[in-house]
């Protein structure tokens, strides 16, 4: 059952941190917070594991492998995928980058087509456009309605270009909150494009609802373990088994760990693919540390999660409805039983700039973003400066959002507005 009072409890953070209990943590979207088993598993690890992975014969190496083998397997497995089909990274951004070289400088040449939408995060951009300069292939980008959704036209028209091959896409928008319709969008995606690749960005999805790299059938799903109660510093990319085995998809970085043989003129890489794509030594502390993120996640049920997120959403909707100095941006009307908006609200506050009033509320004790939020060309379409964003995760309750309304109140009287 989930009880977020208990939940909360399970967070050193909120009776460590200056302000102690009252501290009203809304940015989960940049960082979630990390429960006390995590914390633990990571200092076990180092405690009674510790010893570099592979390489040796002695029986913590040993321990270690099999430690490193396990929370693999275990990340895997939350996402619904093979162990063999997960590459880990250091985040969602390093996943981006590895998919750019490890499968696009291979795949892609002058003429061919990446399409983007202007709500992804700069690290579903940049990567493509310096991919794009690296290969000749060109970046383009669908546009976005005003409810901020897809611009379901341009998405038709970008996807029919000739020699598309690529889709790169966020499942949600760290601004918006907009949940894009995915597996409607991939397979409209292979029947007007029947050789495109599909890249999915889960960076904002996993923390809140169940996502099976399996079902959506897409070729690569990237995601940051830091966001989704794991330690920082390890995320991963899930890669279709047919392009490994294929050779489509290569090591991008290189040196030990990742070979089968080496000679001072040649080197032939591992068929492994947790060793060929881990170059030196990996992060096996936060390897654990995702995985006990991974197995306290699965432990309250991840649907059971997605519709805590929905209701703390549909209550801040409400709320911040309230208050007239704001606009809420992305999606708000929402058919009876379909609401397409996950672990986020952002607004504007109408003449003001949101560094201001994220200052107000942090004198009050509510840690929000503010800023563009690595979304500039949303933030360019739709000829906002900056916007301010309140965004959850499991140990957040109506009790925060009523403090971020009530700290709203105080940013009114501060600025006599
Ligand atoms: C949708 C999305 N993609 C990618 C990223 C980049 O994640 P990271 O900084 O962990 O690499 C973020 C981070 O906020 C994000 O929200």
């Amino acid at each position: 059952m989930f009880n977020p009072k208990t939940i909360r409890s399970d967070f050193p953070i909120f009776t460590h941190n200056p302000l102690g209990e009252r501290l009203v943590y809304l940015d989960s979207a940049a960082t979630s917070q990390k429960p006390q088993v995590v914390l633990d598993a990571i200092l076990q690890y180092y405690q009674t594991t510790n010893a570099n992975v592979h390489r040796g014969v002695h029986q913590l190496s040993d321990k270690s492998t099999q430690t490193w083998d396990d929370s693999r397997a275990t990340i895997a497995n939350f996402f619904d995928a093979k162990t063999d089909e997960l590459i880990i990274t250091r985040n969602t951004t390093e996943a981006i980058n590895g998919v750019a070289y490890g499968w696009g400088e291979h795949n892609l040449s002058e003429g061919d087509v990446i399409v983007a939408t202007l709500m992804e995060h700069h690290a579903n951009i940049v990567c493509w456009q310096e991919l794009a300069r690296r290969t000749g292939a060109r970046l383009e980008f669908v546009t976005l309605a005003k409810d901020g959704r897809l611009n379901q036209k341009s998405l038709r028209e970008n996807l029919s270009l000739p020699k598309v091959k690529l889709l790169a896409l966020t499942h949600v928008s760290n601004t918006l909150g907009t949940l894009n319709p995915i597996a409607e969008i991939i397979a409209e995606a292979r029947a007007l494009q029947p050789n495109i690749r599909v890249l999915i960005d889960a960076a904002q999805s996993a923390p809140h609802i169940p996502v099976s790299f399996t079902k959506l059938d897409a070729d690569f799903l990237v995601f940051s373990g830091h966001k989704m109660l794991g330690p920082m510093g390890i995320g991963g990319v899930f890669v279709r088994s047919t392009l490994l085995q294929s050779n489509q998809m290569r090591p991008w970085l290189f040196g030990g760990g990742m070979i089968a043989a080496v000679t001072t003129t040649a080197t032939t890489f591992t068929d492994e693919v947790s060793e060929r794509f881990t170059a030196g030594t990996p992060d096996v502390a936060s390897a654990v540390g995702l995985a006990t993120a991974c197995k306290y996640l699965s432990k309250l049920h991840m649907q059971d999660v997605g519709q805590r997120d929905l209701e703390l959403v549909l209550y801040a909707l409400e709320k911040l409805g309230e208050v007239p100095e704001i606009e809420i941006i992305g999606p708000q009307d929402f058919a009876s039983s379909e609401v397409d908006r996950v672990g986020s609200v952002a607004f504007i506050y109408k003449g003001m700039h949101a560094h201001d009033v994220a200052q107000v509320l942090d004198s009050v004790g509510v840690a929000v973003r503010s800023g563009h939020h690595c979304t500039m060309p949303l933030h360019q379409q739709f000829g906002w400066a900056a916007s301010v964003r309140a965004s959850f995760n499991v140990y957040n309750t109506k009790q925060d959002v009523d403090a971020l309304v009530a700290g709203l109140n105080k940013v009114r009287q501060v600025f006599n507005r």
